[in-house]
C-alpha cells in the first residue's frame, strides 16, 4: 500500500552538543519486519528513543502512513500506534503484574478491557498466570515477556523493539522470535528490531540496517539467497 508504513529521511539526532547520527533514511513498509544491527555505542537505541519522541530530534521526518510525527509528543505518537519497548525492561519493581499492564494503558488514555488483555494472553499466556505477582519476582525473561506485552496492551501498529533478547535463554528468545513473526503476518503490525543477535534477526527479518558509528553504511531485503552473504558482511 502506498505510504503505508514508516519513513525517516534526514535524521538527526544527538545528546548535547554532539550528534549520534546525521542525515539517516530508513523506511519500512507496512507488516514488514526490520532489523537493526551494529555494535555498542553505534546509536541504535538514540534512533528509537528519537522516533519515539523520547528525545527531540534536531532535523529531519519522521513519517508514519504519510503523517509527520516529529513535533509530536510521546503520547501521541503512542495514541497513532507507536509502541515502544526500551533497552533493559523498565517494569515497575513494586508493582504487580496487572498493575505493570495496566500502566502501558494510560499512554494511550484508555481503559483497560477483557479485549485489551485477550490479545497479551493469546501471544504471551503465560503473563495470566503470573498478574498478582510483584514485578521484581519474575526472572529477567519473564521481565522482557512482561514489557513486550504490556505494549501490545496499547495495540500498537508500530513496534520499535531494543535488543529483546538481551541477556535472557535460549527458549524466550526463541518464542519472542515467534510472536513476532505471528504480530507482523497476522496483524500486518510494522516492525523495527534493534539486535545485536545477528543469526536471531536475519532469521525473521524481511530487510536489514547495519548501523556503523551512526551511519547506516549496510542495508537491503533479507531472504534465503541472501542471508549468508549479509551474515559475511556484518561484524558486531
Ligand atoms: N544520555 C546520554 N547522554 C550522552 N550521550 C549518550 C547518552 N546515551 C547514549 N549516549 C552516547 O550516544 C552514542 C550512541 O549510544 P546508543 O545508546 O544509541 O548506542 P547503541 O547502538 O544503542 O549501543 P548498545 O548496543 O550498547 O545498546 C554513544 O556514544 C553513547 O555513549
Ligand atoms: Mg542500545
Amino acid at each position: 500500500m502506498e505510504g503505508k508504513g514508516l519513513k525517516i529521511s534526514g535524521l538527526t539526532s544527538g545528546y548535547g552538543g554532539s550528534m549520534v547520527f546525521r542525515n539517516l533514511d530508513m523506511e519500512i513498509p507496512e507488516g514488514k519486519l526490520a532489523a537493526l544491527m551494529g555494535s555498542n555505542g553505534a546509536g541504535k537505541s538514540t534512533l528509537l528513543k528519537s522516533l519515539m519522541g523520547v528525545m527531540p530530534v534536531r532535523e529531519g521526518s519522521v513519517l508514519w502512513d504519510g503523517t509527520e510525527q516529529r513535533s509530536k509528543a510521546p503520547f501521541e505518537r503512542a495514541r497513532a500506534g507507536f509502541g515502544y519497548v526500551p533497552q533493559g525492561r523498565d517494569i515497575f519493581p513494586f508493582l504487580s503484574v496487572r498493575e505493570n499492564l495496566i500502566l502501558g494503558l494510560e499512554a494511550r488514555g484508555v481503559r483497560p478491557g477483557a479485549e485489551h488483555y485477550r490479545i497479551v494472553f493469546d501471544y504471551f499466556p503465560e503473563i495470566e498466570t503470573w498478574l498478582n505477582r510483584r514485578g521484581s519476582d519474575l526472572s529477567g525473561g519473564q521481565q522482557q515477556i512482561l514489557a513486550f506485552g504490556r505494549i501490545l496492551l496499547c495495540r500498537p501498529r508500530l513496534l520499535l523493539l531494543d535488543e529483546p533478547t538481551e541477556g535472557i535463554q535460549p527458549s524466550i528468545v526463541q518464542q519472542i522470535g515467534r510472536v513476532l513473526i505471528r504480530l507482523r503476518d497476522e496483524q500486518a503490525m510494522t516492525i523495527l528490531l534493534v539486535e545485536q543477535f545477528v543469526d536471531f534477526a536475519l532469521e525473521l527479518a524481511d530487510q536489514y540496517y547495519f548501523m556503523e558509528h551512526g551511519e547506516l553504511t549496510r542495508r537491503g531485503p533479507v531472504n534465503e539467497d541472501t542471508r549468508q552473504e549479509i551474515r559475511g558482511l556484518i561484524r558486531i
